[in-house]
């Protein structure tokens, strides 16, 4: 065969393969995917990773790195992957004001971008129409915490330890700025409220989502408020098992003594923590359904389809996942 023959032979074929694999980054290659998240030292942000990385087998080339809740760090990441040319990117800021920044990154690049956990604010959202957010409605969690509070003080009048008739209570929050912590915080106690109950804020202070961090913090409201405290609310689960162990310190959970903790996402340990009797209630945030819900967006990004997803509810850019009340007499359908 003449060389020049084999030359146009060898271009129609790698001509056909490129063609074939749309999308894809190298022909027979997957199609590449960056992804970041905030930290990986976070209980529920470990649970929407495996997920994501379980759903990449096979389909995705899928390179996950922890941005160490740094947003440097993360900045730095994100510039890598459009270095890269990735073709899609999927981002759980750490900071979520920086969302802005990534997006103008992201279109200098045409790599598409989908934000999770973290919602962007909607300005920065209408930057590009490559951008779309996966998330839960943060007023809706609020919300149903509020209600199993409210339910279980109106069934257990011995509940109002001071009989005044209010309940005094103390809130941990999440990260200041999340709109998880900021819609929580407000949503919960709205619904006390909406229920026809008094509340009163003894004290509310950030355990930043961390365990270790609520333990401290409920050690220090125990040693100044002591039996005024009628109720704990945190922003999530971690805090919420951490505020129990302070409490348990403090001679709760035994021989009849109970002060109510409720919390949000219901993880493993904070369901068994509702088994053992000593969490009161929490909120299933739904970590399979966001997880799949941004794999899909990604991978449809990456691959140039139209993004969609029965992960959870699309509108426009925005897929939104229900949450749902767990509490002890509906817990073990989560487990
Ligand atoms: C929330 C979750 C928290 C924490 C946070 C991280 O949705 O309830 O536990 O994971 O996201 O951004
Ligand atoms: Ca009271």
């Amino acid at each position: 065969m003449k060389k020049s023959i084999m030359f146009v032979l060898i271009f129609v074929l790698l001509g056909a393969m490129a063609f074939a694999g749309g999308g894809r980054d190298k022909a027979g290659g997957l199609p590449t995917i960056g992804a970041a998240i905030y930290k990986f030292d976070d209980t529920f942000m470990s649970y929407m990773r495996n997920t994501i990385e379980e759903l990449a087998k096979g389909k995705a080339d899928l390179t996950m790195v922890d941005s160490q809740n740094a947003q440097p760090t993360q900045n730095d990441q994100v510039d890598q992957f459009i270095t890269k040319k990735m073709k899609s990117i999927a981002i759980n800021p750490v900071d979520r004001t920086a969302a802005g920044t990534i997006i103008d990154k992201a279109k200098a690049g045409n790599v598409p971008v989908v934000f999770f956990n973290r919602e962007p604010f909607a300005e920065d959202m209408g930057k590009w129409d490559k951008v779309f957010y996966v998330g839960a409605k943060a007023e809706e969690s609020g919300t149903m915490q509020g209600e199993i509070a409210a339910e279980w003080w109106k069934a257990n009048p011995s509940a109002d330890k001071n009989g005044d008739g209010v309940l005094q209570y103390i809130m941990l929050k999440g990260e200041p700025g999340h709109q998880d912590a900021e819609l929580r915080t407000e949503f919960s106690i709205k619904a006390v409220t909406a229920a026809g109950i008094k509340v009163e804020l003894l004290a509310e202070d950030t355990a930043m989502w961390d365990r270790p961090r609520a333990v401290e913090k409920m050690d220090a409201f125990w040693a100044r408020f002591g039996d005024q405290i009628e109720m704990v609310f945190c922003n999530n689960d971690d805090m919420a098992l951490g505020a129990i162990e302070a409490l348990r310190k403090a001679g709760f959970f035994s021989g009849g003594k109970y002060l109510p903790v409720v919390g949000v996402d219901a993880t493993a340990p904070a369901l068994q923590a509702l088994s053992e009797g000593t969490l009161l209630g929490t909120v299933l945030n739904d970590a399979k359904n966001q997880g799949k819900a941004t794999f899909d967006i990604a991978f449809a990004l990456a691959t140039g389809a139209s993004p969609t997803t029965t992960a959870g509810k699309m509108d426009g850019k925005y897929v939104w996942v229900p949450y749902q009340k767990v509490t002890r007499d509906n817990f073990k359908n989560f487990q």
